[in-house]
């Protein structure tokens, strides 16, 4: 057997203790020996779900002392690119989840600890490259099947019942832009090969005034233009009373690919009084919990293999970037130019 990759795991909230499963029960390679979590129970859970040893309220800490070799970040949004900038400078591995930081600047500053540490792999959780569908769209694409991408139209939708939660997450996730387009912007860079010139987006809290008194909204459009000329339409919801309802369509010059158009649960059709119907997935992991396990065996590859993976800190940095200037442009009612 192999050296297993030592792993400190912060953040155990709705996503990090998906994580923290995979990680210790599904990839060979990595063995989670400390857990860093605010909440005391998320720290139980750890121990007596994963018999992880090492619990820490204190991420300072936990990288100091428990002799990891990477780490594994969950935590806040706005917790990431200090996280991140500590992990590296403690000379560990790193892989956090989207987005990389709440605001450019401390996206550079991860950039720049990136590039100061090249015999480190960073990773961020762009989780829909390592999701099956979409890894192949991006395959056919580069053979060619529809010509030259121009258009990307995709959404992130919720279910409405996670609404009031989300509501208490905004202070700390960026609001609607950056916490559920940021994969939109980053399928719609990936897909087109291009950079974002310029955008346009607007929106309201529909359903949920609650969201306008904390700035954000529960509906949203937007606009990209790229550098190119080419373009991307993206919306946002929290308000899907079906299902986790995320779809994306390619079109170029000779054709359109689209990915998973109607978020079926699975391939069963119920044929009854009422119709025929497919049953939606809930929520985002039902939805990508492929691409989540792909995209932590990739990461634990890289950091033991040294190969770099295929998405960069600059991913990150374009991702916030956009995410940002779609926030202003819904706040200003103006187009924001890159
Ligand atoms: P959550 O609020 O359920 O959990 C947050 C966790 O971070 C908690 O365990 C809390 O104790 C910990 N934490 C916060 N600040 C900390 C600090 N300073 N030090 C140590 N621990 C700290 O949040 P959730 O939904 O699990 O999201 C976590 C991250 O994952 C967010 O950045 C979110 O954007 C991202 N996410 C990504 C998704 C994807 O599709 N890739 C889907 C859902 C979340």
């Amino acid at each position: 057997m192999g050296k297993k990759l030592r792993i400190g795991m912060v953040g155990l909230g709705r996503l990090g203790k998906r994580h923290a499963e995979n990680l210790a029960l599904r990839v060979s390679d990595a063995a989670v020996v400390a857990a860093c979590s605010i909440v005391p129970e998320e720290l139980e859970w750890a121990k007596k779900g994963l018999g992880v040893g090492s619990l820490y309220t204190d991420y300072g800490k936990m990288i100091a002392e428990a002799g990891l070799d990477a780490v594994f970040i969950a935590s806040s949004s706005s917790a990431h690119a200090a996280q991140i900038i500590q992990g590296l400078e403690q000379g560990l591995h790193v892989f956090c989840e989207k987005p990389m930081g709440v605001s450019v600047d401390e996206c550079l500053a991860v950039e720049k600890a990136v590039a100061l540490h090249p015999g480190r792999v960073f990773m961020v959780g762009f989780v829909r490259r390592f999701d099956p569908s979409y890894r192949y769209a991006k395959q056919r694409i580069a053979e060619g099947a529809i010509g030259t991408p121009f258009l990307v139209r995709s959404q992130t939708v919720d279910l409405d019942e996670y609404a009031p939660f989300q509501v208490k997450f905004v202070p700390t996730s960026g609001g609607i832009f950056l916490d559920m387009n940021v994969h939109d912007i980053d399928l719609a860079r990936w897909y087109l090969g291009d950079e974002v010139a310029s955008v346009y987006a607007i929106g309201g809290s529909y359903v949920h005034p609650e969201f306008d008194t904390v700035g954000d909204a529960d509906n949203t459009c937007a606009l990209l233009k790229f550098e190119s000329g080419k373009m991307a339409v993206l919306s946002a919801s929290r308000t899907a009373f079906h299902g986790h309802d995320t779809h994306t369509e390619i079109t170029g010059s000779k054709g359109t690919i689209k990915i998973g158009m109607t978020p079926a649960k699975n391939r069963v059709e119920i044929f009854d009084a009422g119709g025929a119907r497919v049953e939606c997935v809930k929520d985002f992991y039902e939805r990508f919990a492929e691409g989540f396990l792909a995209e932590a065996r990739e990461f634990v590859e890289c950091a033991l293999t040294g190969r770099a993976p295929g998405v960069e800190a600059r991913d990150g940095t374009k991702a916030t970037e956009v995410g940002f200037a779609l926030g202003k442009s819904f706040k200003e009612g103006t187009v924001i130019r890159l």
